[in-house]
């Protein structure tokens, strides 16, 4: 009899004898389980796939332990834990640490068939004792917030998104397994229609039962449960767990170790009981590990072992009973009364009585011996696992002594006085160099739930704040067919010379190159990011172009007008010498990128400045005029400055000369604005009425009538009044570049107010203007960024992000911008349309020619203003050309074109 002690079942299955002849208890057993499970648990988290590790190490999405500050009256919804058993909890959080109120709960019995039935009957069985609770609770219905603790292992997609991989214990409903059981459970609520219960979390017990320990000296970081099953759940580093794109924080995985052992790995602890137990499970095969611990099956195991000592005559004088032979007959209350010695024999003669055993005198004492041995050994199995999760924890934090709680929870720990601390003893053996406490879950875990669920309930209301800001920028097909609408309008009343927003000014330039032109040229091109003088050689091979990037100082930009123009003299005086060009009279033509009223192709009036720039003396002069008088102060060489052209014309004419089709310019950058080959007959103020001419239509100003009042936010009012030119530019200032990131900084701003971004905090960076360059948005947008380079391109902007903020600021810039591509889209097709009804043709296929970093260098905009070009205009078959040349190649050719149309006339 001695020899079944405690450590009788350690016997590898299949071995010779019966269980009293068991080996004895080896640590080496134990060792080797922690050392296979830490094995299988690192392999999960570096994402193994073959062969697959024998644990699932589920990231939860719980990224940090409780604060202590959460608060709010939750209702807990607590399903898989224990048994057979559904509770509903009503938790408050007062917030304040140490100052706890006793949560209201109710247990109510899941009918079997209902564990076995259709998924839909167990989650309207679920709502139905919700709102039994209810109505048995007085509580303020409205608004209520529920944490769902499901105990089952699940892929979480978010805290309130959450799939069922497959069920374990005794469930096993149909049609749940593949599911997010939260829309299960809400769409339950729904057809239950009692009130109105927002389901915000779903948190496996392990995560609960950590989530909710008191704070004390150490950290909680590990929540073990033994219950009916058993799992363990611990704080890893995010950036070791391979599923997540995350490289700071940590997050709390859920093991799932019940099914360790599936893949065979048990194969030299297993017992014939226990392969007896599985093949009469619900899952044979599975939760191999969790057969041996869990709650559901101590019992089992015992009547197990008991009916094959009676059936060989050891016990009950060889007798046995229908209970001892029925699969269920010992429960695990049973189990834990016979085991505890210090009650004596006599409570274990009546349970077995109550078996319909009729024990013998020696009977008691060796049944208890056999309860003893079973929990013993379930102990030493989950302190080995427990020891594991210690060992990674040493790893990963890279620390060879380590101080750490862990929460425990689960019937077996309450009902086995002696579980605990022979999980201690173990657990001191096999990882000496850890110093753990054990601290018992408070409110079965409840609390912890509820603590989780009110984090989801912030980031909820969080989301929506989030959603109401940009709902305005999610402009809808309609609202973008009104914008093409106005569009069209204002460009008809623009060329007719009536009151429009639309300037729609002729440009002289008549057609596109037509490839004699021949000769070298010099160009200019500002107004863009880049200031550029260029030396451009049009030949038979095609065109060659030299140039250089000058920069113009903001003072430069904002100062005198003299001082602009004389600046940009040096520049070309400057260029000059470079090239060997000291001398030379070369035709020029100027890329002048602002609204100009021309008269005729060298000469063009300075209607108002745009963008940045704002030089006194300017507004209503000659622009070609201003530059000659700069040369003759400067007493540069006189330069023939044959033709003035805005980038739109210059891009238009840049990519006509490689596509004939080519007839609409555009250009999305600093500024934005678009120009197209119109009907000469069309445009009033130009005599003739054959053939056409470009149209510099200056959109940038469109709707600075009021007529995009309606889709203007305040952030765009916010941007527009802190400009140089309020009330100016409304169009440009929702697409183009030099104002994006500053709506997206006013609404950080805002979102920051709202407590909803960095913790509430305003910060000196988020204060200063232009913090956020076109540069930046177009780089955290795009796909190739895993999010923690967002995050790192924030932070050097100095921005306090906590995990939550940077998915939030990448959404705020894609809404932002493409708001700006769908508005430019809508843009483009008023142009297309108008173009294809001037020829009147059925379907029109038309070429733009496109410019401008944030067109070029966004990730998406394209994109998108391709995708809105299509429905809009849809008899338009457009293709988008990006300029390669920038547009002073255009400037040249125009000047080309020009001269060789003077050529013609002297000859
Ligand atoms: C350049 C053109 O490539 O693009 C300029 O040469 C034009 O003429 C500019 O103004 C527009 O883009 P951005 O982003 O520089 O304003
Ligand atoms: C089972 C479940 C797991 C749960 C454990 C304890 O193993 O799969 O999710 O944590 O039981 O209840
Ligand atoms: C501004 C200018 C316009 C230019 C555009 C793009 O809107 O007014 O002339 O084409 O920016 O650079």
């Amino acid at each position: 009899m001695d020899s079944i002690g405690p450590v009788g079942l350690w016997q590898k299955e299949g071995a010779p004898g019966c269980p009293q002849e068991g080996l004895p208890c080896s640590p080496d057993s134990s060792e080797l389980i922690q050392a296979s499970l830490l094995r299988s648990m690192e392999q999960a988290l570096m994402g193994q796939a073959s062969p697959a590790p024998a644990v699932r190490m589920l990231p939860t999405y719980v990224g940090s332990t409780p604060h202590g500050t959460e608060q709010g009256d939750f209702v807990v919804l607590e399903l898989g834990a224990t048994g057979a058993s559904l509770r509903v909890l009503w938790v408050t959080l007062t917030g304040t640490e140490g100052h706890r109120i006793e949560p209201r709960s109710q247990e109510f019995l899941i009918p079997q068939e209902v564990m076995l039935g259709p998924g839909q009957q167990l989650f309207d069985f679920a709502a139905r004792c919700l709102s039994e609770f209810l109505d048995a609770h007085p509580v303020d219905r409205q608004g209520l917030q529920l944490g769902f603790n499901f105990s089952f292992p699940c892929h979480q997609t978010g805290l309130d998104k959450s799939t069922l991989i497959s069920w374990t214990k005794g469930f096993r409903c149909s049609g749940v397994e593949g599911q997010d059981v939260v829309q299960l459970l809400r769409d339950a609520i729904e057809r239950q229609g009692a009130c109105s219960i927002d389901v915000v979390a779903v948190v496996n017990d392990t995560v609960g039962t950590m989530m909710g320990c008191e704070l004390g000296t150490a950290p909680c970081e590990v929540g073990l449960v033994v219950d009916t099953g058993t799992n363990a759940c611990y704080m890893e580093e995010a950036r070791h767990v391979a599923v997540l794109d995350e490289d700071r924080g940590r997050v709390c995985v859920s093991i799932e170790w019940g099914s360790f052992g599936d893949d065979g790995a048990l194969g030299s602890v297993l017992t014939t009981f226990d392969r007896i137990l599985d093949q009469e499970s619900l899952n044979p095969g599975a939760q191999r590990f969790e057969k041996m611990i869990g709650g559901l099956y101590l019992g089992e195991l015992v009547r197990q072992v008991l009916a094959h000592l009676a059936q060989h005559g050891v016990l009950f004088g060889g007798c046995t009973s229908r209970a001892l032979l029925s699969r269920g007959g010992i429960l695990l209350e049973h189990v834990a009364e016979m085991e505890d010695a210090s009650a004596g024999t006599a409570r274990v003669h009546t349970i077995l009585r109550d078996l319909g055993l009729n024990p013998g005198a020696s009977d008691a004492e060796l049944v208890q011996h056999v309860c003893a041995a079973v929990c013993t050994r379930a102990a030493q199995l989950c302190a080995a696992a427990l020891a594991a999760v210690l060992t990674r924890l040493q790893h990963s934090r890279e620390q060879q002594t380590l101080q750490i709680a862990v929460a425990t929870g689960g019937r077996v720990f309450e009902q086995h006085p002696r579980f605990l601390s022979v999980l201690q003893e173990t657990v001191t053996l096999l990882a000496p160099e850890c110093d753990v406490s054990f601290i018992p879950s408070v409110d079965g875990g409840g609390r912890g739930v509820a603590m989780v669920t009110a984090v989801a309930a912030r980031l909820a209301a969080h989301r929506r704040l989030l959603e109401e800001t940009l709902a305005p920028f999610r402009l809808n097909r309609e609202q973008l067919a009104v914008v093409q609408a106005q569009m069209r309008e204002a460009m008809v009343k623009g060329l007719q010379g009536e009151a429009s927003s639309l300037r729609m000014l002729p440009t002289y330039v008549r057609a596109t190159p037509d490839g004699s032109e021949r000769g070298h040229f010099l160009a200019l091109d500002l107004g863009g990011t880049n200031f550029r003088v260029l030396l451009v050689h049009v030949a038979t091979e095609g065109v060659q172009i030299t140039n250089q990037v000058y920069s113009i100082p903001e003072c430069v930009a904002r100062g005198s007008g003299q001082q602009l123009f004389d600046h940009i003299v040096d520049c070309i005086v400057d260029f000059q010498q470079k090239q060997g060009l000291s001398g030379q009279s070369l035709p020029l033509g100027f890329t002048f990128s602002f609204p100009c009223r021309q008269l005729g192709l060298d000469q063009g009036i300075l209607l108002n400045w745009t963008k940045g720039f704002n030089a006194s003396d300017c507004e209503g002069q000659d622009v070609v005029r201003l530059l000659r008088e700069a040369l003759k102060r400067r007493q540069a060489m006189e330069l023939n400055v044959v033709a003035i052209v805005n980038d739109t014309v210059g891009t238009m004419m840049s990519c006509g000369y490689e596509d004939p089709r080519c007839e609409v310019g555009l250009i999305v950058g600093t500024g934005t604005n678009a120009c197209y080959m119109e009907e000469l007959r069309n445009v009033a103020g130009v005599a003739g009425d054959l053939g056409h001419m470009c149209i510099n239509m200056e959109w940038g100003a469109f709707g600075d009538d009021g007529s995009l009042d309606t889709l203007s936010t305040c952030f765009d009012a916010s941007v527009d009044q802190a400009s140089i030119n309020p009330g100016k530019q409304r169009f440009e200032k929702m697409i183009s570049g030099m104002y994006l990131g500053e709506i997206v900084r006013h609404i950080l701003l805002h979102l920051t107010s709202l407590g909803v971004l960095f913790r509430g905090q305003q910060t000196q960076s988020l204060q200063t203007r232009d913090i956020f360059k076109t540069k930046f948005l177009s780089e955290i947008e795009s796909d190739s960024l895993a999010l923690r380079q967002v995050r790192a391109i924030l932070e050097d902007l100095g921005l306090p992000l906590t995990s939550d903020d940077t998915l939030m600021v990448l959404e705020v810039c894609q809404a932002v911008s493409q708001r700006a591509a769908q508005l430019c889209g809508a843009g483009v097709a008023a142009v297309v349309e108008k173009i294809r009804e001037n020829r009147g043709l059925e379907e029109l296929t038309v070429s733009v020619g496109v410019d401008g970093t944030l067109y070029k260098l966004h990730p998406h905009f394209s994109r998108l203003v391709a995708a809105t070009v299509q429905e809009l205009a849809p008899r338009c078959a457009v293709t988008f050309l990006q300029s390669e040349d920038g547009s002073g190649k255009g400037a040249a050719l125009v000047t080309a074109v020009a001269c060789r149309l003077a050529n013609q006339t002297r000859v």
